[in-house]
């Protein structure tokens, strides 16, 4: 079983069996954060992308908590130079951290930090994540993509994240494609209402999932049990 709870843009937190993985904790400057970085104590952090809004307080946490950071190489190897306990992987990668696995999928997106000049972070990642006997699919920020059907293919994916807001990601009519081609059971939106270039009304992507898939729509700050 599997405590979801969603803090938040395209944060998240997954506890099983008493640890936590932290996904993208973007707080400090997120207008809908659910809590203060400094309330998390994670076991690891997931940072899918070098983008400020995923990134978010990922450093810092890991800095107060000791806590591993996994994230592509070129990322993983920027937190560890700013003091963070980091593992790098790359893209097709998996890994057995003991108390869950990660998975590097490919993400249609960029990386890059925008401080002057910015700075290279490798490629943006999707993760397919297993832990508490589930497996669910963080695919980052992302555009549709043809590997959707792949990772749809290879896993048996009980519950996947996915961007509607569109501008930046994916919007509601691709995200709903993406649901044929992952098959997932469950979904929850997420990247949507987070700032006004990414309005997108999360009933209307209900409606339009329909039978495909259960969604779940979370506001910021409430739990699910994935059971
Ligand atoms: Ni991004
Ligand atoms: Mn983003």
């Amino acid at each position: 079983m599997v405590n979801i709870t969603f803090l938040g843009h395209s944060a998240v937190s997954l506890e099983a069996d008493g640890k936590t993985l932290l996904v993208d904790p973007f707080l400090s400057g997120n207008p809908q954060a659910a809590v203060q970085a400094s309330e998390l104590n994670p076991d690891a952090i997931y940072l899918t992308h070098g983008h400020d809004d995923h990134v978010g307080d990922g450093v810092n946490i890991a800095q107060r908590t000791g806590c591993l950071v996994v994230a592509c190489f070129e990322l993983a190897t920027y937190c560890q130079k700013h003091g963070c306990e980091a593992h790098p992987m790359h893209i097709g990668g998996k890994r057995d951290f003991g108390w869950f696995t990660l998975k590097l999928t490919p993400a249609l997106h960029g990386s890059a930090k925008m401080s002057d000049p910015p700075i290279y972070m490798g490629n943006p990642t999707g993760g397919i994540i297993t832990l508490g006997g589930k497996t669910i699919y963080h695919p980052g920020d992302t555009g549709l993509m043809m590997d959707m059907e792949l990772i749809g293919r290879l896993h048996n994916i009980d519950l996947a994240f996915l961007p509607i807001g569109d501008n930046f990601t994916m919007g509601i009519d691709d995200a709903v494609e993406a649901v044929k081609m992952i098959k997932p059971a469950q979904v929850v939106p997420i990247h949507f209402n987070t700032f006004d270039v990414i309005e997108a009304d999360p009933d209307e992507f209900a409606d339009k999932v329909g039978d495909l898939a259960e969604v779940t729509v979370l506001v910021p700050g409430e739990s699910m049990e994935l059971a």
